[in-house]
């Protein structure tokens, strides 16, 4: 049972450290040891673990904090704080705040199996009762968006200058990681908010009638003109207009689109009559634009004036500390929906699948993931690994924390490292039968970077 369990040792002090950490080992737990609190949070962002053990005195980050860390992120973790004699009170006090126990030192280390596994059963009836929902604290979220990771802050401050701007954006990044909740993001969060922010799929729109969309026409400009007629450019007046897939207008419609940036103004399709607009335009594309203007198929000039302020949107797999909280955003949300409404947590196990998995479809594929799990558990208050889409049933041990330990006469790191690469490489290869997009999936890689691996790699 110990050997699905997998446990953080933070501990400065190294002795004690290797001991407990060889000892747990031993006993069939998983186990990292840590001797900061600083790695030990950097080791929570990346991994799902099932417990942490913490001293409380540490230098740097202390224990309370880690702790705090921990269960900001998983409400599942157990937490157990290893106290010196003296600092029961600061530990009785760092217990308070979340679901912990303590030992204190020195202990026999029969004691310390034996709170945790007094631990461990107390999870799973908790589990069971599904105890805790925990709210998502306003820092990590902007307008829709919810994210923690380096990343996403750094989006949410971009996000909140650029709001200030009427400039031109130009929205970037995979299907599904939020270019338009992005959109709607700076609409909301600016002066503009009173007006419309209006959304034009390019690509939903045959090129014939996306003209007419873009400008309005004036009755019988064209067959079927059957009266006078706004364009979405008139709609979003003082407000916003969302041109998403912009990089599949026709080159001809572009000039257009153009003329209409530069001038601020417009004449309906059949009329003559100028008007004049106030739209702050922000554009999405999951296309290369730079590579369509290199082909021809996207006017440069175009390109340039969209692209005053570039927003990039970093795929999931490259951020998986957000996986935790948006998984928990999500399954907060829908599980309100529901009636009656539920409480309902994640097991760790299933967490790990989460964040092992590559997610090609980004936040869409597992907003679709959370909301399946939701459907098949019914009644139950708890998700775990059966629940999830068959995909990421295999998923998990690519993450999981790697037990190597460092020979004695050291090791040469870079071609350690390729070996690794390698046997994982041809592992994903194997188990997809040479198909490299799905392989690439696996890993958490684009195909390309796969295939040039595959190619530096080879021995
Ligand atoms: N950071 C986030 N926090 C919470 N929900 C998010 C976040 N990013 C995306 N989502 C949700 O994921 C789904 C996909 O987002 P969105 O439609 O904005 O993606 P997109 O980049 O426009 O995708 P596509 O390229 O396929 O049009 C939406 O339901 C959205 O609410
Ligand atoms: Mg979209």
């Amino acid at each position: 049972m110990a050997q699905d369990i997998y446990l953080l040792i933070v501990e400065d002090e190294a002795a004690l450290r290797e001991t407990t950490a060889e000892r747990l080992v031993d006993h069939g737990y998983q186990v990292v040891a840590v001797a900061s609190g600083e790695e030990a949070v950097e080791r929570l962002s990346e991994f799902a673990f099932d417990v942490v053990l913490t001293d409380l005195r540490l230098p740097g980050i202390d224990g309370r904090e880690v702790l705090g860390a921990a269960i900001e992120r998983y409400p599942e973790i157990v937490g157990i704080v290893m106290t010196g004699f003296g600092t029961v009170k600061d530990a009785v006090e760092a217990i308070k705040r979340g679901a912990a126990e303590f030992i204190t030192k020195p202990f026999q280390f029969d004691q310390l199996l034996h709170v945790l596994a007094s631990a461990l059963e107390q999870r799973r009836l908790r589990s069971e009762n599904a105890y805790l929902r925990s709210q998502l604290e306003d820092r990590y979220r902007f307008e829709g968006l919810v994210g923690r990771s380096r990343q996403m802050r750094e989006l949410f401050d971009l996000l909140e200058t650029v709001s200030a701007s009427t400039s031109t954006v130009l929205v970037t990044g995979e299907t599904g990681t939020g270019k338009e909740l992005a959109a709607r993001a700076i609409h909301h969060n600016s002066r503009r908010r009173a007006h419309r922010f209006v959304a034009l799929n390019c690509s939903a729109v045959p090129e014939t009638l996306l003209e007419a969309e873009l400008f309005g026409h004036v009755r019988g400009a064209y067959t079927g003109a059957v009266a006078n007629r706004a364009g979405r450019f008139e709609i979003a007046d003082r407000g916003t207009l969302f041109l998403d897939e912009v990089g599949t207008m026709s080159v001809a419609l572009q000039a257009k689109l153009l003329r209409v940036l530069q001038e601020r103004e417009l004449e309906r399709i059949g009329d003559t009559r100028t008007i004049k607009i106030d739209v702050r335009v922000i554009a999405a594309t999951n296309a290369d634009l730079p590579q369509l203007v290199q082909d021809g198929l996207f006017r440069e000039d175009l390109y340039y004036r969209l692209n005053v302020i570039p927003i990039g949107l970093p795929p999931l797999r490259e951020r998986r500390e957000d996986i935790p909280l948006l998984v928990r955003h999500f399954v907060n949300r829908l599980s309100q929906q529901q009636t009656p409404a539920r409480e309902v947590t994640v097991t760790q196990e299933a967490m790990r699948r989460m964040m092992a998995y590559g997610w090609p479809g980004n936040i869409r594929q597992l907003e679709n993931a959370v909301e399946r799990a939701l459907a098949l558990g019914g009644e139950r208050t708890q998700i775990d690994v059966e629940d999830l889409p068959p995909e990421l049933k295999n998923s998990a041990a690519l993450e999981q924390p790697v037990a190597v330990t460092l020979p004695d006469g050291g090791v040469e790191l870079p071609a350690f490292i390729a070996n690794i690469e390698r046997g994982l490489i041809s592992q994903a290869l194997n188990e997809t039968d040479g198909n490299k997009q799905r392989a690439a999936q696996l890993l958490g890689l684009k195909r390309t970077t796969l295939v040039e691996k595959v190619r530096r790699l080879r021995p």
